[in-house]
């Protein structure tokens, strides 16, 4: 009856072509909602990044990558040769507590790994005051570049007193308390920063993503397609970097085909309503997904499964992260004796036969979804923008380490927009380095904007 489960689940969690469709025609009327004045899901949040950079920025600058897993400093120096840098860095982790902590603790955590940054690779140097990029990876107003009112928190993150205000000047005077010599010049989103990375090295890059713990798109609009920027009167060919935020597509739950797990997890998040396309693909929420299934046919008398087993490790929310389901996919299904180890090591289950085949099935169907899902994303940004061949970066955990992710990504774009060339004309490829390089680079392309008097 195990194998009834798996169809069943099957069902559930397939999204076949003409659904992809479907999701991503909608996708592409919701982004040219987000640009409007009246607004919609998706915040289509302009980032006052104009442009590209050309090869030719220099200098050195700090990046700051406040992202999902960890924190990151990095100073990045910006040689005169074209599109060289070097990069040195320092990798902190970001303390489970302090995302439900409170905004004091955050800052003051944040400034202590800058200082010892700076303290570490610059000890006993007099220092001007060096410029930095902030990569603030959550959803964010800005009117200015060096400004950002925060306007949810997404990926778990619920630290009180920080929304609907500028993060700016508490990170500020928790550097100056310090006495740490910088100055911010970029906040930056992580799709923004990995954009800008990757075009400096490939030109063809147009799109900039991230498949981590939350997920997210970033692409170049001109100015004169923003109706809600109309009112600045901008030169209308101007680009405009905009980070669309898209993980809130469809919180209105028109398209995707959300299963009881996806309205579990949204109810029990910090964030109910918020972020509907994201909880259904990003690297927070697979493990958990996971979870609900199986506690669920535990819990169905009708389906025998860990019978007479405890179940009490299993039961606890977000106690599996994507990494688990990622092992469990990479585990050969002719024996899946990595899967059985880890189920009786990290859960003390012990697994059958069908049981470890019903887990590696739906393993698959979680991950596949997840990256089907993430395709029509991408696709409706080329269609918006009439992007018929171009490269995509993309950075994050899942990306870069979820098996077939890639491959089943894009599958996916095959299918959406009905290529039959043996070569894929719009391709994900892996970003660069990350988005600090990004936000180096964007600081660099704000100084010299600054300059220009522009
Ligand atoms: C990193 C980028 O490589 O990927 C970060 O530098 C980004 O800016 C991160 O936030 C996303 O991945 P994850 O898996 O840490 O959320
Ligand atoms: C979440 C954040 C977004 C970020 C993404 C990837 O969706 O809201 O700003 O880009 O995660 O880290």
């Amino acid at each position: 009856d195990l194998l009834d489960q798996i169809k069943r689940l099957e069902e559930l969690f397939t999204v076949p072509q003409e659904k992809l469709k479907e999701i991503t025609d909608h996708f592409v009327k919701e982004l040219a909602k987000g640009l409007t004045v009246e607004g919609g899901s998706i915040p289509m949040n302009p980032t006052w990044c104009m442009g590209f950079p050309d090869g030719y920025e220099t200098g050195t600058f700090l990046a700051l990558d406040m992202g999902g897993t960890n924190l990151r400093v990095c100073e990045i120096n910006l040689p005169e040769e074209k599109g060289e840098f070097d990069i040195i860095q320092s990798k902190y982790r970001m303390p489970e507590e302090l995302k439900t902590g409170n905004a004091e603790e955050l800052w003051e955590y944040v400034a202590d790994c800058l200082q010892q940054f700076i303290e570490y690779h610059h000890e006993g140097e007099e220092l001007d005051e060096l410029p930095l990029g902030f990569t603030f990876s959550y959803p964010a107003t800005q009117d200015y570049i060096d400004h950002g009112v925060l306007q949810r928190w997404t990926k778990g993150f619920d630290i009180e007193g920080v929304e609907g205000k500028d993060v700016v000047p508490p990170f500020e005077a928790a550097l100056k308390e310090r006495g740490v010599p910088i100055k911010l010049t970029a906040l930056v989103n992580d799709t923004t920063g990995t954009l800008i990375a990757s075009a400096y090295t490939d030109t063809d890059m147009k799109i900039g993503c991230i498949f981590g713990t939350g997920c997210n798109a970033a692409y170049m609009e001109d100015c004169g397609s923003i109706p809600k920027l109309a009112h600045l009167n901008l030169d209308p060919k101007l680009p405009m970097a905009i980070n669309c935020e898209w993980g809130a597509f469809d919180n209105e739950h028109k398209v995707l085909p959300r299963t009881p797990y996806d309205i579990i997890i949204d109810k029990e998040s910090p964030r109910p309503g918020q972020q509907a396309f994201e909880k259904m693909i990003a690297g927070l929420y697979l493990g958990e997904i996971f979870r609900l299934v199986l506690v669920d046919l535990h819990g169905n008398p009708d389906v025998k499964i860990f019978e007479g087993q405890d179940l009490g490790k299993l039961k606890k929310a977000y106690s599996l992260d994507a990494s688990f389901l990622s092992s469990i996919e990479e585990d050969p299904f002719e024996n899946l004796s990595e899967t059985q180890d880890l189920f009786q090591n990290k859960l003390g289950i012990t697994t059958t036969k069908p049981e470890l085949e019903l887990i590696h099935h739906l393993t698959c169907l979680i991950g596949t979804r997840a990256a089907r899902l993430s395709a029509c994303g991408v696709a409706a940004i080329c269609k918006k923008k009439s992007i018929t061949s171009c490269h995509v970066g993309a950075d994050g955990s899942v990306f870069n380490k979820y098996p077939h992710f890639k491959a089943r990504g894009a599958q996916a774009l095959r299918e959406i927009l009905d290529w039959t060339s043996r070569k894929d004309p719009i391709e994900i490829l892996p970003a660069e380095d990350g988005s600090g390089v990004g936000a180096a680079l964007i600081s660099a392309l704000t100084l010299k904007r600054c300059k220009e008097g522009q």
